[in-house]
């Protein structure tokens, strides 16, 4: 079943070549039980091959590797059921470099007895939930 197309408003930003950060608007097709990175393949395999995310690793909310700000809420992208007609806007993970647009540097996780932390060049962060702060608890 088809119907009205989904919007997708994505941050683009180059840190090697862009001097600021940048938006652009993409409109793809909707059908049943599409995905939200299923979208965003859409847009990287029909309308802007340029597009940089991290693509699919596990595919069933079990890795995070798919993880963005959707509506400025941290979400797996993986699991996040898109609706006709919606309005989405897709940014890189919050308190991580990018790398490009919206692949961001996860680093590695350590655990210690005082928590999980990601360590990435140069710094330390609390793992996402924490850094992010409570509103970017990450729904599926
Ligand atoms: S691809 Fe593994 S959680 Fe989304």
């Amino acid at each position: 079943m088809s119907g009205e197309p989904v919007y997708l408003k994505v941050f683009r930003y180059d840190p090697g070549a862009d001097n600021a950060p940048r938006y652009e608007d993409y409109e793809v097709p909707w059908r049943q039980g599409l995905l939200l990175l299923q979208g965003l393949r859409y847009v990287r395999d029909n309308l802007d091959e340029t597009l940089a995310f991290r693509d699919y690793c596990c595919g069933c909310s079990w890795c995070m590797s798919c993880v963005m700000t959707v509506n400025g809420k941290g979400r797996r992208t993986c699991s996040k059921l898109i609706m006709p007609g919606e309005h989405i806007l897709v940014e890189p993970m919050r308190g991580f470099p990018i790398i490009r647009d919206l692949a961001v540097d996860f680093g590695v996780s350590i655990t210690t007895s005082v928590g999980t932390f990601r360590k990435m060049a140069g710094t330390v962060l609390r793992r996402w939930n924490d850094a992010a702060g409570p509103d970017q608890g990450l729904g599926s």
